[in-house]
């Protein structure tokens, strides 16, 4: 028995296990962050499914047997190859999930009209991989989607709540409803982005509603857990939370206690 990986490049995937902790407090959580190579929403796919890959090796070394990839740029570009061509070598008992599927499977029941926006990394959203998994999952559905390449920044380095946040929330929000005016559900594809919903939402000033992944993550994995009782019995439940970051553990401990809106205590891990 292990306790459940929690993966991102930085503190987004904080705003996953936040709500994942909520649903199923009884289990034990290690939460990796890999802030001292963050951001990866700019990075190519063979250094985010290899920094990916890594993160993954050493949660499973750490006891984890489920290990979810909280950051949608590792789920577009390495989820896939993780799941097809590493986990039958390494061991085909454990299991990684993604964020990108549970996320899509819950837009068939928010959108009326089909028109999808998704706000992400320059990574996620040149990956397509948003388009293809909503035309797979419902096909009447027209995706428009536009990269953010300031938000992630803004989030790492406290600017969330600032003026000059304003500018670059207005720009994209606008952008993507230049594409298609009539967007109905905007997806936020970042795990850092619920740090700027409000602003987002004063932006889009309800011309649609605004999808964060937290609690539809969360869902889908109580679900999975149900589904998969083997699984369920294979991870360990003492309600602790384990964090680990590959930067100076002070400034992991300032930042994700903001995200977490509790004290968080960190260790420095490298990663190779
Ligand atoms: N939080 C990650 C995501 O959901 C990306 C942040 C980054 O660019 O590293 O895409």
């Amino acid at each position: 028995m292990g306790p459940i990986g929690v993966f991102d490049s930085g503190y987004g995937g904080l705003t996953i296990l936040k709500e994942i902790r909520k649903a199923l407090p009884e289990y034990d959580y290690i939460y990796l962050g890999d802030n001292a190579r963050a951001p990866y929403g700019t990075r190519s796919f063979d250094v985010v499914y290899e920094f990916t890959l890594q993160a993954v090796r050493n949660l499973f070394e750490r006891g984890c047997e489920l290990v979810i990839l909280a950051c949608n740029t590792a789920s577009a570009k390495a989820l896939r190859s993780i799941q097809q061509k590493d986990l039958p070598k390494i061991d085909p008992d454990k299991r990684v999930l993604g964020v990108i599927i549970p996320t899509v499977e819950a837009l068939a029941k928010v959108s009326k009209n089909g028109n999808i926006g998704v706000l992400g990394t320059p990574g996620t959203i040149s990956s397509g991989t948003y388009d293809i998994e909503i035309a797979k999952f419902c096909p009447a559905f027209r995706t428009v989607s536009v990269a953010c390449p300031m938000w992630v920044p803004l989030v790492e380095n406290k600017e969330y709540d600032s003026p000059g946040a304003d500018y670059f929330v207005r720009k994209y929000v606008e952008e993507l409803f230049a594409e298609e005016p009539e967007i109905d559900t905007i997806v936020l594809g970042c795990t850092h982005y619920p740090l700027l919903l409000d602003k987002i939402e004063k932006q889009v000033a309800g011309r649609a509603r605004v999808i964060t992944q937290g609690a539809l993550v969360a869902a889908s994995l109580a679900d999975y857990m149900e589904r998969h009782p083997d699984m369920d019995a294979r991870c360990s439940k003492g309600g602790s939370v384990t964090y680990l970051t590959t930067e100076h553990p002070d400034k992991f401990t300032d930042m994700a206690g903001i995200f977490m809106e509790e004290p968080v205590h960190a260790s420095r891990i490298e990663l190779i």
